[in-house]
């Protein structure tokens, strides 16, 4: 496949998606969003494709946010078009059915914190500052940076973040539990990946319906969610991938799953 403003490889798994525009700090413009989109449909329906790894290009940047410059003279209705278009992108990686970890190897404000909230997993480089300065030129966040951020951190860390438009670094975004792990800078990707396959090791089928499980089941009342994962739980007995690893577990030996 091949894009203008991100690269994408799969190797051995993993799908490799890069957003590519380095010297504008990898900025969300509306060509990004409209070949992720492209990139997540290949991502849906690749079955070799069993995790994504999204990042940044060059060392500097995740991305810094929606591009500034499309921004500045839009409509009403074309920013509400504008928000919806990423949001869209968004969920729709959220909810692709595959793991997906933000190798966030530089700044992640605005559009690109939002972005890489809306991964399941994020590993930060040391080096990586957080933060969703949309307040700083009059707006607010639009891609799920209101949605999101209490969800993952709590309602007064978020709105901290999102009133004051402050950047934190990534100690700080750990501390806060923005993201899962730090590490130095050139171990970004190798640890990124390194947490990408202890995933695909597990049962494929497993993995897609525990994602299920907390996507969907998030956004439910307890009750219904529990209902849900009881749902899940029994689905999941029916797969020969629970059959071998309760029997490779029953037997002291590596469980060999396919997937079915
Ligand atoms: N939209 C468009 N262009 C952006 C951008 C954005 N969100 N963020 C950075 N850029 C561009 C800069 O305009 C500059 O382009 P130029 O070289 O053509 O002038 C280039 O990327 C490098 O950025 P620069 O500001 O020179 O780097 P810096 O190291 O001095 O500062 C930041 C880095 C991230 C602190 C600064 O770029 C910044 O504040 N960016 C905007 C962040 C933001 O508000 N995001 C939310 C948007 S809703």
């Amino acid at each position: 496949m091949s894009f203008t403003t991100l690269d994408y490889s799969v190797h051995d798994g993993i799908g490799f998606l890069t957003i590519n525009r380095p010297d504008k700090l990898n900025a969300l413009n509306a060509t990004v969003f409209a070949e992720l989109a492209d990139a997540v449909g290949h991502i849906e329906s690749d079955e070799a494709v069993r995790a994504v790894i999204l990042t940044g290009a060059g060392s500097k940047a995740f991305a810094a946010g929606a591009d500034i410059g499309e921004l500045a003279s839009q409509s009403p209705m074309e920013g509400k078009a504008r928000a919806l278009t990423g949001q869209r992108v968004m969920r729709r990686l959220e909810r692709c059915g595959k793991p997906v970890l933000a190798a966030i190897n530089g700044f992640a404000l605005g559009g690109g914190c939002e972005l890489a909230m809306a991964c399941h997993l994020r590993v930060a480089s040391e080096t990586a500052k957080f933060g969703q300065p949309e307040v700083k030129l009059g707006l607010g966040p639009g891609y799920g940076g209101t949605v999101r951020l209490p969800r993952l951190v709590g309602r007064g860390r978020a709105l901290e973040l999102l009133l004051t438009g402050a950047m934190i670094d990534a100690q700080e975004a750990y501390r806060i539990g923005l993201v899962n792990r730090v590490v130095p800078a050139d171990r970004v990707l190798p640890e990124t990946e390194e947490l990408a396959r202890a995933i695909m090791e597990q049962g494929p089928l497993a993995v897609r319906l525990v994602l299920e499980a907390v996507e969907t089941g998030l956004d439910l009342t307890v009750d219904d969610a529990l209902l849900l994962e009881a749902n899940l739980f029994g689905l999941l007995s029916s797969t020969a991938d629970m059959r071998e690893g309760t029997a490779a577990f029953l037997a002291k030996r590596k469980p060999r799953f396919e997937g079915r």
